[in-house]
């Protein structure tokens, strides 16, 4: 019986990828590196500091900074990000999203957030959901990131719920891969071919029929 479900953030309860593109782009200049909106595709998912050594990498100058200048630069990075999602509102919530979490509430259904992101409890306050959220996994209380099963597991744990009791809501492919290595449902939020690990994807998150599962 499914007694949590586990949403990822980004990509899934709202769109941020446009604001972690532009803040890379700005943190890419200042170094050299020329990253498109192709290239930011990749970036889904994939944490600030994996982001960084890709975005390196993708200039060919991957091994030219040390940890600590890294270190600054995603701190840039991160200052204008906050930046670019400060004015974030309510009205920046995917449309679907709140309806899904009462209907999720008045079934005494636990819901957490399983996001990459060290930013989730901003933007979940901003968005005015901080209401319908029992847990959100700091990913630093984690070992290992998505595709690994720690960041859902770490979430069930809390909720005090079997994995098997779980869902996991997902966009991006690490994501989905992590749901499945956690033993959970996995719904993909997106495209089906991409996301075919998923058991079932909707193209977002305002058609997701739960009462085929629940
Ligand atoms: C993921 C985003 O949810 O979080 C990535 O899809 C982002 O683009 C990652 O890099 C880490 O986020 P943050 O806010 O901690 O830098
Ligand atoms: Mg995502």
């Amino acid at each position: 019986m499914i007694k949590a479900v586990i949403f990822d953030l980004d990509g899934v309860i709202t769109e941020t990828s446009i604001q972690h593109f532009q803040a890379w782009k700005a943190m890419a200049n200042m170094v050299g590196v020329e990253i498109d909106t192709t290239f930011n595709e990749s970036l889904k998912g994939v944490s600030r500091e994996k982001s960084l050594k890709a975005i390196l990498k993708h200039g060919g100058i991957l091994g030219k900074y040390s940890e600590e200048e890294m270190e600054k630069l995603n701190f840039c990075k991160n200052e204008y990000y906050k930046q670019l999602i400060s004015q974030f509102t309510s009205a920046n919530v995917f449309e679907g999203a709140v309806e899904l979490f009462e209907y999720l509430k008045v079934r005494g259904i636990k819901i957490a957030i399983g996001s990459t992101s060290r930013n989730a409890p901003t933007l979940i306050k901003a968005m005015a959901l901080e209401q319908y959220i029992d847990y959100i996994v700091n990913p630093d209380d984690v070992k290992n990131g998505k595709p690994a099963p720690d960041i859902f597991l770490k979430a069930a744990d809390v909720l005090g719920v079997r994995p098997s009791d779980c869902i996991g809501v997902e966009d991006a492919i690490a994501g989905i891969k992590a749901i499945k290595a956690a033993g959970m449902y996995a719904i993909g939020i997106g495209d089906g071919e991409v996301l075919e690990e998923a058991d079932i994807v909707y193209k977002s998150i305002a058609e997701i029929d739960f009462s085929i599962i629940i």
